[in-house]
């Protein structure tokens, strides 16, 4: 008999649209998932607006976003690829788990404080920034998922939903899978072009500071010939050269290298020459992505049905936990006869 396959869970917050840094550090690697887990990638539009978007815009950037997913090799044949906001389940459960979280824990997450501290006034927080990670729990744990591909930074949140689902578990029996996060060693975590001391960010206002998935080759030339090096004038992975090895990785990444192999081949030649190849690489590997997603964009009735059966998989899955949950702290079933 065939074993039943473990579950991985992620997802992006379209928030911004897709960086360099998002396709190299989370949708290349869980391409490679595809088989061996059942997946779901979701996009998370749910936490993207706990800030403040343009309503068309936000829209717009979800059917992106689930292009880019299915040009990058996301299969949804495979896959469940769909819209947090399409399964009800994720907003419900959110608001049981809320009352399994504590004040405490959610003050102690390091991105809350990093993006509340930049905002001087309490009051233009909002509750849904502080909420954000036991929405990111109820994600997970509805879909009882094992594994979950991050970032380094979303490490500290996975960890709260285990500690959210352990707590639920002790209070009113077994429910949840406890999941854990999975740091993959090859994700690459891109650094900003002009400031290499700082994650690449699609929310940063100079837009040379990163790379989108879907910029023009020559856009992403551009970019590349302005980022930041050295006065070393030497091709070196190394910490000193914070700028130079930032461009090491991000060709490591796309072409499985690894640096030594990239130093090696560019002993005795200049930045100038280093920065076309890098760009070359970058070109090369998205082009095809961006011809296949902008295809999928002229058509959206076929992006539609697959996001909306993601949408109904999804839904299945996500309704048997939340059943569970209300269930067990006590809330009286539903007789849906106005459905
Ligand atoms: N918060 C994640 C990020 O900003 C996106 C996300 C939302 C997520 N829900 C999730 C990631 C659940 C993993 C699992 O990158």
């Amino acid at each position: 008999m065939e074993e039943k396959k473990k579950i991985v869970f992620s997802a992006i917050k379209p928030s911004g649209d897709i960086t360099l840094g998002n396709y190299l550090g989370a949708i290349k690697n869980w391409i490679g998932l595809q088989d061996e887990y059942e997946c779901y990638y979701c996009i998370a539009d749910l936490h993207a607006i706990t800030v403040k978007q343009v309503p068309a815009q936000l829209r717009k950037r979800v059917l992106e976003i689930l292009a880019i997913y299915i040009a990058s090799g996301l299969d949804y044949r495979k896959s469940t690829l769909f819209v947090q906001s399409h399964v009800p389940a994720h907003s419900e459960a959110s608001w049981i788990l809320t009352c399994s979280a504590n004040m405490g824990e959610l003050s102690r997450m390091t991105q809350y404080k990093d993006k509340t501290s930049k905002l001087k006034e309490n009051s233009s927080i909002s509750a849904g920034l502080f909420n954000y990670p036991v929405l990111m729990a109820a994600d997970i744990l509805i879909y009882q998922a094992d594994f979950v591909p991050v970032g380094v930074d979303q490490k500290q949140h996975v960890e709260l939903s285990r500690d959210i689902a352990q707590r639920f578990n002790s209070a009113y029996s077994e429910t949840f899978v406890l999941p854990d996060s999975k740091i993959s060693e090859s994700a690459a975590k891109i650094m900003d072009l002009t400031d290499p001391s700082k994650k690449m960010s699609k929310s940063d206002d100079n837009e040379n500071s990163y790379i989108l998935v879907l910029d023009p080759p020559d856009v992403i030339r551009r970019k590349i010939s302005r980022a930041v090096t050295d006065s070393v004038g030497v091709v070196n992975y190394t910490d000193d050269q914070p700028g130079v090895k930032n461009l090491i990785n991000i060709v490591c990444a796309i072409k499985g290298i690894r640096p030594e192999e990239v130093v090696a081949s560019f002993e005795g030649r200049g930045y100038k020459e280093f920065k076309e190849y890098v760009a070359e690489v970058i070109v090369e590997e998205l082009e095809p992505i961006q011809k296949k997603a902008n295809e999928l964009l002229t058509d959206k009735t076929q992006l539609e049905e697959i996001y909306t059966e993601g949408a109904m998989k999804a839904n299945r899955i996500a309704l048997k936990t939340l059943r569970k949950m209300q269930k067990k702290v006590g809330l009286l079933p539903a007789v849906l006869k106005y459905l």
